[in-house]
């Protein structure tokens, strides 16, 4: 923590307090701390104090009300390495997702170029409404953390979850994020240009009719992750995704977006022969609808309804046809029993260099955690097994993986 920069934003809620305690321990472990507070804040804790603290006059007004000069949120949007925002009261929550850049600390958010973590404090029904969780989501698909509030007593006197995370532990959580970034970019300081990497990810959409498709319980987490590991490991990455919620953040990730199976297919057949390598993670639909509707199909003019269904590409399978010598192929198996050797079999039958083996039977890992257990099965059937760990680290391993292959190929 010595030595990085950090803004602590602070809006109004009871929570302010416990800013003091978070602007202290950053201090003490040898940050150089800025707070930024919108007008309410000033209501809960003074200016003085928190300057006091954080050894910096505080920012909270666009001017110096004493001589007029402007106060900088570009200038704070460069110098900061991580921006935390703590307490974040839905109305902050709101203006961020939405860009009403109305005070000072929407204003800085605005302009940050450095990672930004909200911990959220507020009533439990207001967390819990709609609009403060559509918010929520809003930001973190433009790539803000949350630090997710505590289960606890509320200054309402009601008990439930929107009571904001201890400092200390909010403190804990940047620490281990520094600690994993600054690792993982001391390991790839400047990474060797590895060349392209094609990457599918996320589900397919099948249309039946203009508003049915056929889809799948695939969130695209696992092959976004991968995306931003090959990309800090020096790949640039070609990433086609099906329908997601997510956003890509390294600037060396060129993302196609597509629906069906078929445009999948079209955009990752196009790709490839400038690929160094793939990896196919994506959960493409093994059907499509023989003909989609180009009307609502209606139950009262249709009864039963039969959909014939015609068999997609495989895309794993057609671009193990078509590799080239020196270009590596990997794919990923979903098996509910007899897992390994299904995967086997797959990375055989669709010529690829190796297959990740995920489990739905084991907890915590397959669609929508944020995490995932795997085995590593290589061409010649070696099994890496890796343990129970977060989506971000399984594709740091893989992306690995994929570097040791491609080192060992060069070296021939
Ligand atoms: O045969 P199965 O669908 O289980 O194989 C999974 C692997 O094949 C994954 O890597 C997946 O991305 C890929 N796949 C594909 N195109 C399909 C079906 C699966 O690329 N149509």
């Amino acid at each position: 923590m010595k030595g990085k920069h950090i803004i602590i934003g602070i809006t109004g809620s009871i929570a302010a307090y416990k800013a003091c305690t978070l602007v202290r321990l950053f201090v003490k472990a040898g940050a150089e701390v800025i707070v930024v507070m919108t007008p309410s804040a000033k209501e809960f804790v003074t200016p003085l104090t928190l300057a006091t603290l954080s050894r910096h006059a505080v920012v909270s007004e666009f001017f110096d009300r004493r001589d007029g000069s402007w106060h900088s949120h570009v200038d704070l949007g460069l110098w900061a390495d991580a921006m935390i925002i703590a307490p974040a009261t839905a109305a902050t929550l709101g203006k961020m997702a939405h860009g009403i850049a109305d005070n000072m600390l929407v204003t800085t958010y605005l302009s940050m170029k450095a990672p930004v973590f909200v911990a959220p404090a507020m009533d439990l029904d207001m967390f819990a409404h709609p609009t403060t969780q559509e918010n929520l989501l809003t930001l973190e698909r433009h790539g803000v953390r949350t630090i997710a509030p505590a289960e606890g007593e509320l200054a309402s006197t009601l008990t439930g979850k929107g009571r904001m995370e201890e400092p200390e532990n909010i403190f804990r959580h940047i620490e281990d994020f520094f600690a994993t970034t600054d690792t993982a970019t001391a390991d790839d300081a400047t990474p060797p240009h590895r060349g392209t990497l094609l990457l599918t990810a996320g589900p397919t959409h099948e249309y039946i009719d203009p508003v049915r498709f056929i889809g799948n319980c695939s969130t695209g987490k696992m092959g976004f992750a991968l995306a931003e590991a090959a990309a800090e490991a020096g790949f640039d990455v070609e990433l086609v995704s099906g329908p997601t919620n997510l956003a890509t953040r390294h600037p060396r990730i060129r993302r196609t977006d597509v629906v069906s199976a078929a445009e999948m297919y079209e955009a990752a057949d196009r790709l490839f022969p400038n690929c160094r390598a793939a990896i196919l993670c994506a959960a493409v639909a093994d059907f499509t609808p023989a003909t989609t509707a180009t009307e609502k199909i209606k139950r009262e003019a249709t009864g039963n309804w039969e959909i014939p269904l015609i068999p997609t590409t495989d895309i794993a399978q057609a671009l193990g046809e078509k590799k080239a010598v020196g270009q590596i192929l990997a794919g990923f198996a979903l098996e509910t029993h007899n897992g390994h050797s299904n995967a086997i079999d797959k990375l055989l039958r669709k010529n690829l260099d190796f297959i990740v083996l995920n489990s739905l039977q084991d907890e915590g890992a397959g669609f929508g955690y944020d995490t995932n257990k795997v085995d590593i099965i290589d061409k010649d059937a070696t099994t890496t097994p890796l343990p129970l760990k977060a989506k971000t680290e399984v594709a740091r391993d893989i992306i690995r993986h994929l570097c040791a292959i491609i080192d060992n190929d060069n070296a021939k």
